[in-house]
């Protein structure tokens, strides 16, 4: 099993359709793949049309058993979406509670990680999406992940927004053996625009080695397979954006396959 984190403490940089366009397409490949939903705001979770105010079991559940996943578990929480091979492991309002119920509770990083252990030989690939905001789900995610996918819209804001999120993760990092990889992500690239240019380039003089060297163009179709709640290259799977998550998927898989193979070697 592989588990990649989608994280950004900025918000509106499109992790959570990063994480179902490239959940997607390793589901395409015919890998058996495991989205979760880690942001109270469930929008993940509303992708795929189920209602975060409603939902009786989330990964919520986990958090209440302290990562046990209870019997008859994944039969309960993990739900199917309208992709085969993709499932889903939803969010509900209920966890944004969690950061006053957990405070100083031991062990409450761990989590994710306990829990995936437990679902190692069910899927191949799990992603996590992220809240933009630093706390006890973004803590569980990246100590549960191998790699770590940052990203960031071109533009000026969200480029401050990445030197803070270097940083949270220098800080937790400080506390584990092997540090996290990672891949930023510059999105919404948009070719007409200074903004746009001039921020790809600083992204390109600031972070050579984590940098995927490419970008997401902005893509009117990531929207529409939101609101038609299928993955996008199940809406159309030439259009510029999706080919461009396409080409991503296969660096990052080409890199973080390389660590792997360093890490046994
Ligand atoms: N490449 C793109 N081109 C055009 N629109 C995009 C692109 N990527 C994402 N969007 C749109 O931008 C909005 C924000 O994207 P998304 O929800 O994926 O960001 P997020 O980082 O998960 O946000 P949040 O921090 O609120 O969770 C959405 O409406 C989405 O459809
Ligand atoms: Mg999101």
């Amino acid at each position: 099993m592989r588990i990649w984190a989608v994280a950004n403490q900025k918000g509106g940089v499109g992790k959570t359709t990063s994480v179902v366009t490239l959940g997607g397409l390793l589901a395409e490949r015919g890998k058996r793949v495991l989205v979760v939903d880690l942001d109270p705001h469930g929008s993940l979770t509303s992708w795929f049309g189920y209602d975060p105010d409603t939902l009786p079991h989330s990964v919520f559940d986990l958090f209440q058993h302290q990562g046990k996943v209870p019997e008859g578990l994944p039969a309960q929480l993990i739900t199917d979406t309208s992709s085969p091979g993709l499932a889903l492991l939803p969010a509900s309002t209920a966890l944004a509670t969690l950061e006053r119920r957990m405070v100083g509770v031991e062990g409450m990083g761990l989590i994710i990680s306990r829990a995936l252990t437990q679902l190692w030989d069910d899927f191949d690939y799990v992603l996590l999406d992220n809240t933009p905001s630093l706390g006890v789900l973004m803590v569980n995610a990246l100590a549960a992940a191998q790699h770590l996918i940052i990203p960031v819209q071109t533009e000026f804001l969200a480029i401050k927004g990445l030197e803070r999120m270097l940083h949270t993760l220098q800080m937790i990092m400080r506390s584990q053996k092997n540090p996290l990889s990672y891949t930023i992500v510059p999105t919404m690239f948009d070719r007409r625009t200074q903004a746009s240019i001039k921020s790809l380039n600083q992204l390109r003089k600031t972070y050579q080695d984590n940098l995927w060297k490419f970008a997401v163009p902005v893509d009117t179709k990531f929207r529409d397979a939101s609101q038609a709640g299928i993955i996008p290259s199940q809406l159309d799977a030439q259009t510029h954006g999706v080919r461009a998550y396409r080409h991503l998927l296969d660096d990052v898989l080409a890199r973080t396959g390389a660590m792997k193979e360093r890490q046994h070697g």
